[in-house]
This record gives structure tokens, C-alpha cells and sequence, in this order.
């Protein structure tokens, strides 16, 4: 997994992984900050961290993305999930896990794509509904890859950044190990833009 921000998804991840019927288990989890919440949850967990600015790299983010990857299938990865990873993956990670790679993103895409503050302007554009989406993450345009699944999250009139992301986050924590599963147990089927459970749709 890729983190930057508090983990909460990657704690939710931990929890469904802890369940012996999960297909899949976190090998690895890297950063791109320093450090960050989401890797004190990892080493709590006792998994393998590693970190990786891009000042290390001289801002060479190519470079950094190799390393990154290099790194994770040294740990033997074959399937990242991209849990508030806030950069953009450039071509050396996405060449090591093609059709591979998950990110959540905390809008139903394609509404508010492209930034880390979606709830905030989902609240400033004045939506009913709002709610979180898992795609599949290719060289197409940031956060645009074919989505796996969504859950929608009713706008209260009362609502601040806090209150709807927090509802919001519940419903992440369930979707985005489904999709992890999905994805791990060979389910999914892409057809161009659309995702479907493998043996189901058209
Ligand atoms: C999530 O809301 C996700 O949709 C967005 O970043 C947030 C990460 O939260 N991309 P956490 O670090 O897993 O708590």
C-alpha cells in the first residue's frame, strides 16, 4: 500500500485482512512524506515500511517511482492500493503493476477528480449526494481509470469537512477492501471504461 496521510483505510485494510477468507495480506507499505500517521500504523502492525521523498531523489520523480517499485516487489507485492496517496504515480510504477493498481478517492468520480480536498468542494458546490469511489489506475488522467465501485453519502444540512468525511470514511472502509478482494481473487473483468464481476454483466 501507498500512504501519505492517517491510515484510517489502511486500518480498515489490516482489520478485513486479519479475517482467514481474505484473499490478499499487506506485504508493504511506502510512503512518499518523511513520515506520516499512516506509516506508524504499519510499523505497529509490524509490517515492512519504507519511505521515499522525492527530495532523497532529487526531485526526480521517475526516479523515485523506480524505487518505489523496485522496493515493493522485492517485497513481493503484486497488487498496490493507493490509500491517500496524495501523488500523482508516474510511468515506472505504473509499468511494474499493470491492471494491478487501486486508488480511493473520497468523491463519485468523476465529480471532484484530481484533488485531495473533494469534500471540501463537494460541500462548497453545494451537492445533495456525495461518497467515495475505488478505480482501477492507468496512464489515462488523474483519477479517471475505470471505476470498480462506488458508495453514495447523503449532504446533511449540517454538515462541515469533518462530519461528511467521517461518514464518508465509514463507507470507505468497507469498499475498499471489497475491491482489494475483488481484485486479488482475479473477479474483475475490464471492458474499456466498465468493470464488471467476472461471469456477471453483459
Ligand atoms: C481517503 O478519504 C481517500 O478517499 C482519499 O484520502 C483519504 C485517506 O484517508 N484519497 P486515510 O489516510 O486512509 O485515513
Amino acid at each position: 500500500m501507498l500512504v501519505s496521510g492517517t491510515g484510517s483505510n489502511l486500518r480498515a485494510i489490516l482489520d478485513a485482512t486479519a479475517s482467514p477468507d481474505f484473499p490478499a495480506v499487506v506485504a508493504a507499505v511506502a510512503t512518499n512524506r518523511t513520515t506520516c500517521p499512516g506509516l506508524a500504523v504499519a510499523r505497529a502492525a509490524d509490517l515492512p515500511t519504507r519511505s521515499f521523498p522525492a527530495s532523497t531523489f532529487s526531485g526526480d520523480l521517475e526516479a523515485r517511482d523506480q524505487a518505489v517499485a523496485s522496493w515493493l516487489l522485492s517485497e513481493g507485492v503484486s497488487l498496490l492500493a493507493l490509500a491517500g496517496y496524495d501523488r500523482i504515480l508516474t510511468r515506472p510504477l505504473l509499468r511494474a503493476f499493470p491492471g494491478r493498481i487501486l486508488n480511493l478517492h473520497n468523491s463519485l468520480l468523476p465529480a471532484f477528480a484530481g484533488t485531495m480536498h473533494a469534500v471540501q468542494e463537494a460541500l462548497n458546490h453545494g451537492v445533495k449526494l456525495t461518497g467515495c469511489t475505488v478505480h482501477l489506475v492507468d496512464e489515462d488522467y488523474l483519477d479517471g481509470g475505470p471505476i470498480v465501485m462506488q458508495a453514495a453519502v447523503p449532504v446533511e444540512d449540517n454538515d462541515t469537512v469533518e462530519t461528511l468525511l467521517q461518514r464518508i470514511h465509514e463507507q470507505e472502509w468497507q469498499l475498499f477492501p471489497r475491491a482489494i478482494a475483488l481484485l486479488a481473487r482475479g473477479e474483475l473483468r475490464v471492458e474499456g471504461r466498465r468493470v464488471f464481476r467476472a461471469g456477471r454483466g453483459q
